[in-house]
Order: C-alpha cells, then structure tokens, then sequence
C-alpha cells in the first residue's frame, strides 16, 4: 500500500495543479519507498528529485497567481519558500547522517495536506476566472475573425 493515498478532496478542480500536486504526493510515496531500501545513493536522487519538482510546481503556481491579480499573493509565496527551506534543513541532516525518515514524511504529508486544502483552495477562484477570462476571450476573437472572413468573402469584388 502506499505511504500516501490521493484523495478526490484535495482536487481544486484546475486541472495542470491537480496533476502536479498529484506528481508530487507519487514522489512522497516513492521517497517513502526508497527509504526502505537504504540505498544512500538512491536517496539523494529521490530527495533532489522531489525537491525539485515541488519548486518548479510553486513557480509555476505563483506565476498563475500573479497573472490573475491574486491578493494574497506574497504571503502564499512566503509560505512556499519556508517550506522550500525546511527541506533543504531535512537535506542536510540526512547529508550529514541523521535519521531523517519518519520525521520528514510525517512533515512533507502534513504541510502539503494542509496547504493543499487552505492555501491552494483559497486561489483556486481568482486562478479559475482568469482561466475563464482568457477562454471567452479567444472565443470573441475567434467570432471576430470569423465575421471578417463572411465580410471579406460577401464583398469580394
Ligand atoms: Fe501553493
């Protein structure tokens, strides 16, 4: 079984967020696993991976954020580079040969969970009508572009 189960709760119903929080939580279960094996080596590719991916995912949202004029912005980013320094403390405890393991999941699961569910769900809106703006807007240049081309074939000389 896996260390950690997706649950339908977590979706904020933005479909390329849902997908990375989904990617992240399968890292979480992979750290998980390779943890078991005591592969060092192995260890430091799965952390560096996951750490990686989860900074390219909080770009990515605070990009998203920022386009669509979100308020709380600032303090959202805040909190992702917290946790971007927590686990780089995590990092260099195991580098330096502690025993990381049970503390670090219990961490990673927790704060996601929470910041999932809080933090995420409270941009999820602003991010969704942004999204919508930008569709209805294609959508009347596309009807835009269509009349010129009734126009410009009505009246072709
Ligand atoms: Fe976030």
């Amino acid at each position: 079984m896996a260390y950690w189960e997706w649950r339908p709760s977590y979706e904020l119903g933005i479909k390329v967020i849902d997908n990375q929080h989904k990617r992240i939580v399968k890292y979480i279960n992979e750290l998980n696993d390779v943890f078991k094996t005591n592969d060092r080596n192995q260890i430091i590719v799965v952390f560096a991976s996951i750490t990686d991916y989860t900074v390219s995912h909080f770009r990515f949202e605070e990009q998203l954020m920022e386009e669509a004029g979100y308020a709380m912005m600032d303090s959202h980013k805040e909190t992702h580079e917290k946790f971007i320094a927590t686990v780089n403390k995590y990092r260099k405890s195991f580098n330096e040969g502690y025993d990381i393991t049970g503390q670090l999941m219990a961490e990673l699961q927790i704060w996601l969970t929470h910041h999932i569910l809080n933090d995420d769900n409270d941009y999820k809106d602003c991010v969704k009508k942004m999204f919508s703006d930008k569709a209805v807007k294609r959508k009347e240049e596309r009807t835009k572009a269509q009349k010129r081309g009734w126009f410009s074939i009505l009246f072709r000389r």
